[in-house]
């Protein structure tokens, strides 16, 4: 695996390796990697001849008050985790490196990027837009490789290509789980003993949604409130959002017979964490 800082040598890599008829497949990541990332990596090894991934904390997706400065750090270890995995290169850039002079020029995908996380997230999904769409600039790829883990981000990714007829395909890979069956995130590393127990209670309400609606239950205002009221049931964790919507436009819907995405957010201490399930149909 060849390690890359400088965003014009990637270029020039990739460039190379189009030019040699390779099929790149990228796989954006902001590191602390887990099995989730490395899903996403194996998805990218088996689809494509050259697989790169990129390790980048985006500044400007955090807002102010966020976890930017202690999210965590862990190159060695990912670099490691990638080498396993036979990725090509890891694309590695500085903050500098991304933004030199800062940023003065925006990717915004309007009124999608205010929904769900954009909603209590006000301008992140303007800072993930503006760097994937540097990234696909830099790496050039094929195929890119996203998680359903953010959902929403998903919708709002797939919504900056169709809008913006980059040439590029989005491909979204199911949600890794821990055994329990909590969400892998490189923010579960903040989650102490207990926290860590109380954070199942995200699936554990997804499911229950996914019971009833399996059941019959085709209403989404009461699969939303059965859902909220299994989290309710542990005090410690205080919910963000619950909500059922249409995957694609994050729009909220009546009922689920078309298909709908069932998304929570919710803070366990200090900690956000999303998860999410599909009902009724599949990417
Ligand atoms: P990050 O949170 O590091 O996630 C990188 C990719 O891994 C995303 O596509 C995410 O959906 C996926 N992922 C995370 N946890 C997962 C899980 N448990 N199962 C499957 N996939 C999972 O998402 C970002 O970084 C950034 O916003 C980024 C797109 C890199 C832009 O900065």
């Amino acid at each position: 695996m060849l390690t890359i800082s400088s965003p014009s040598e990637m270029t020039r890599l990739s460039k190379e390796a189009r030019r040699a008829a390779k099929r790149i497949g990228f796989v954006p990541t902001m590191g602390a990697l887990h099995q989730g990332h490395i899903s996403l990596v194996r998805a990218a090894r088996s689809q494509s001849d050259i697989v790169v991934a990129s390790i980048f904390v985006n500044p400007t997706q955090f807002g102010p008050t966020e976890d930017f400065a202690r999210y965590p750090r862990k190159l060695e270890e990912d670099s490691k985790l990638l080498v396993a995995e036979k990725t090509d290169f890891l694309f590695n850039p500085s903050v500098d490196q991304m933004y030199p002079g800062g940023v003065s020029t925006w990717v915004t995908v309007e009124g999608i990027s205010e929904k769900l996380d954009g909603r209590s997230r006000p301008g992140h999904f303007r800072g993930v837009t503006t760097v994937v769409a540097k990234l696909f600039n830099i790496v050039q790829p094929e195929l890119a490789f996203f998680g359903q883990k953010d959902a929403a981000q998903v919708a709002v990714i797939r919504k900056m290509v169709r809008d913006l007829d980059l040439d590029v395909r989005i491909v979204v890979c199911p949600i890794a789980r821990e055994p329990d069956g909590l969400a892998m995130s490189s923010r579960n590393a903040y989650l102490d003993a207990d926290q860590r127990k109380h954070a199942t209670v995200l699936h554990r309400a997804l499911l229950r949604v996914q019971k009833l609606a399996e059941q019959g239950e085709n209403d989404a205002a009461r699969l939303a409130a059965a859902g909220k009221q299994v989290i309710a049931e542990e005090p410690s964790v205080r919910l963000d959002y619950f909500e059922v919507v249409d995957p694609d436009t994050l729009d909220p819907v009546a009922e689920i017979s078309q298909g709908a995405l069932v998304a929570a957010a919710a803070y366990v201490g200090a900690t956000r964490l999303i998860d999410n399930v599909l009902l009724g149909r599949r990417r």
